[in-house]
């Protein structure tokens, strides 16, 4: 899918009319704007003050704030327009500094684009702590924040007014919605990826559903930290991926696979080339040498599709050292395994799965929609001689996600995939509000092993022994 380009184009002017000099004093107006409105604080870690788009989200807060306050924020886009022109005349007038008239202009724009796009949500995306947005219609709004899914105070005039919403949002990436086709996949200049998805599809009337990655991505630091991984676990993936195992991430919807996929691409060296295939390009990947490919829908004449299958087997042809495929989920698992089982090693992938048992199962049925006509036992061979290891993620009850076990696919034994877990997580106790547990190593030190010590890889053995039975 393409980027919104009008949006993306006023937002690149914008920051190019943001010269070093004008960003610093900006920033000063930003970190002002954020000491004044009180909202929960972003994630930490911005060094030099705020970022460009952290003074623009400090001013957007304080604009909705002040749109509210002019019972504003459902009006019409005209009264909208002319109050945010004056609002940023204001700030600009009282924060003494002075932009030129363009740089005001593009301030302006980028504020307007803010809060007319999304309309009563704007203040939920203008607050740092807001992972996720879900819309059911005009009077329930949710939002997910720190783990925990709430109650949004917010509400729209009518259905209407979301399918309005909706609407100005599609067309910004050239996309019609309506009762021929009732849902649409799109992502915002911040990086946000949204659904919506209206009536007949949609039985009691228009949703949308955000996943915010505008903010800041959760890095290696951050699992580690946040304890959703122990340091054993986070080690040893970072030398199979290092060691081009092919790993697959499973787990449930928001579970964080495709946040433990960016991690874990981390490990890989500086000098590999890495082609991404994604529906909805989210991996942020600090490497050098990176393609990236994304697929698209077709378009309203039924034409143009681009799948993911297509674009792995485009990948192939672009003499990638790494395919990263953001999530297998059809016919392109037939040709993910092939590239796997034929040199194209060190492939990532997630898929949609409750245990490593599940993953493969579905894999094998993604295999069948390929259309191919290997027998079953044949699929199972391809998929298990691929596949190396199995990380199952999981959303626990708590809110917290953590990496549930660590598995290793050794083979197939008759018709049954061999495997073996390596790392688990125990919970010892449970309840709504916590869980508690520890990360454990099983004993079983995986086959690779041997392989990467040959390869000259460190290996410290003791990440592999389980607790109570020495080390
Ligand atoms: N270990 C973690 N701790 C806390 N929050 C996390 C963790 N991993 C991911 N998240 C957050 O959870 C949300 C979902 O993460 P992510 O997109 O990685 O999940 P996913 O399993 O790929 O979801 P989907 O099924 O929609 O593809 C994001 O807001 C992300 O920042
Ligand atoms: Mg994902």
């Amino acid at each position: 899918m393409s980027e919104p380009g009008d949006v993306t184009a006023a937002r690149s002017r914008f920051r190019r009319s943001l010269s070093g000099d004008v960003a610093a004093r900006l920033s000063g107006v930003g970190k002002a704007a954020q000491d004044a409105s009180e909202r929960t604080s972003g994630p930490a870690g911005e060094p030099n003050g705020l970022s460009e788009r952290g003074i623009v989200a400090s001013l957007q807060a304080r604009l909705i704030d002040h749109l509210r306050r002019h019972d504003l924020l459902g009006a019409d886009e005209e009264a909208v327009r002319a109050e945010i022109d004056a609002f940023v005349l204001d700030v600009l007038a009282t924060e003494s500094f002075a932009l030129n008239e363009d740089e005001r202009a593009h301030l302006a724009e980028e504020l307007v684009e803010e809060a007319l796009g999304m309309g009563p949500l704007a203040p939920l995306m203008a607050d740092p702590a807001v992972t996720d947005i879900l819309v059911n219609g005009a009077d329930q709004v949710y939002v997910e924040r720190f783990g925990r899914l709430e109650r949004a105070p917010v509400r729209f005039r009518d259905d209407e007014h979301v399918l309005r919403i909706i609407d100005r949002l599609a067309s910004r990436i050239g996309r019609r919605i309506d009762q021929s086709w009732p849902m649409v996949d799109l992502r915002l200049a911040d990086g946000s990826r949204v659904n919506a998805t209206i009536p007949p599809a949609a039985l009691d009337g228009p949703t949308i559903s955000i996943r915010r990655f505008g903010l800041r991505r959760l890095r290696k630091a951050d699992l580690l930290r946040l304890g959703s991984i122990s340091e054993a676990m986070m080690g040893f993936l970072d030398l199979a991926v290092q060691c081009r195992r092919n790993v697959l991430i499973s787990g449930g919807t928001g579970a964080g696979k495709s946040t433990l996929l960016g991690v874990l691409a981390e490990a890989i060296p500086e000098d590999d080339r890495i082609v991404t295939i994604e529906d909805t390009a989210e991996l942020e990947l600090a490497q050098p040498h990176v393609v990236r490919l994304e697929t698209r829908p077709p378009n309203t004449e039924g034409r143009g599709e681009i799948t993911a299958r297509d674009l792995v087997i485009n990948a192939l042809r672009m003499r990638p050292t790494r395919i990263i495929l953001g999530e297998v989920r059809g016919a392109e698992a037939l040709d993910m395994l092939q590239a796997m089982n034929t040199g194209h090693e060190g492939g990532l992938s997630t898929i949609h799965a409750n245990s490593s048992r599940d993953a493969l199962a579905r894999l094998e049925t993604m295999v069948l929609f390929a259309g191919t006509d290997l027998p079953s036992r044949a699929i199972r061979e391809q998929i298990t001689s691929a596949i190396h290891l199995i990380v199952q993620v999981r959303r626990y009850e708590d809110g917290a996600r953590r990496v549930e076990r660590i598995s290793e696919v050794t083979g197939l034994e008759g018709q049954t995939p061999l495997v073996q877990d390596l790392f688990v997580f125990h919970v010892t106790s449970r309840s709504r509000r916590r869980v508690e547990g520890r990360f454990e190593a099983t004993g079983i030190v995986p086959r690779f092993v041997e392989e990467a010590r040959e390869a000259g890889l460190e290996v410290d053995p003791s990440m592999f022994s389980r607790p109570g039975l020495g080390d």
